[in-house]
């Protein structure tokens, strides 16, 4: 089965690819960008990106919106992190977190599947906490300074991104709407 995916960044169209193929669901880069309104809610953000987008291209697509949220600054970046992530990035969180005990945060991903006759949304979250100073080499955005409480003290960026998938909150959402798509029977090819 073949999806669009409206998405103009490369790391989530791979991640995404990595968990979908185990259920023979291949994602393809929409041709359109991702339009992206401002919203406290990812759900939001998604849905509104995934009916733009379903009607630009009139073919089932998914489109995603994630973020991350830190405890001790009241959830944010939240659903400005590409925004922040590009202007003060992984050094700037780190600075706004010196001296602060609370260091908890989490990443939230919404995918929506969007058909025309339906629209569906798959939630994945992942908690953890920010390190004190950036490790590791691999992934993007702010990997780097994500420790997951899943795995012993090491941060995104230290991980293979197979064992980043198998906690992360884009793993669990994409596993989420595989699963959903595999027992639906729904059968989709790309014109
Ligand atoms: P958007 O969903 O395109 O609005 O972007 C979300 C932003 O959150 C990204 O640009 C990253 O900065 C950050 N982000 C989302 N997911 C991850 C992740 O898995 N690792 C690191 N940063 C992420």
């Amino acid at each position: 089965m073949e999806l669009y995916f409206a998405t103009g960044n490369p790391h989530k169209l791979a991640e995404a690819n990595s968990i979908l193929s185990k259920f023979g669901i291949l994602l393809k880069p929409a041709p359109s960008p991702k339009i992206e309104i401002q919203s406290e809610s990812l759900e939001e953000i998604a849905r509104y990106a995934a009916e733009a987008a379903y009607r630009s291209l009139g073919s089932p697509l998914v489109v995603e919106d994630s973020g991350l949220f830190v405890e001790s600054l009241k959830g944010f970046p939240g659903p400005y992190s590409s925004y922040v992530y590009k202007t003060i990035g992984c050094g700037g969180i780190l600075r706004l977190l010196e001296g602060c005990t609370d260091r908890t945060a989490r990443f939230e991903c919404v995918v929506v599947y969007a058909s025309g006759e339906e629209m569906r949304s798959f939630i994945g979250v992942t908690k953890g906490s920010i390190a004190e100073a950036p490790r590791g080499s691999s992934g993007f955005g702010f990997d780097p300074i994500f420790i997951s409480e899943e795995r012993d003290g090491k941060t995104f960026s230290e991980l293979r991104p197979s064992e980043k998938s198998a906690i992360s909150h884009r793993g669990r959402a994409f596993r989420a709407l595989g699963e959903w798509l595999s027992c639906s029977g729904r059968e989709h090819t790309l014109k």
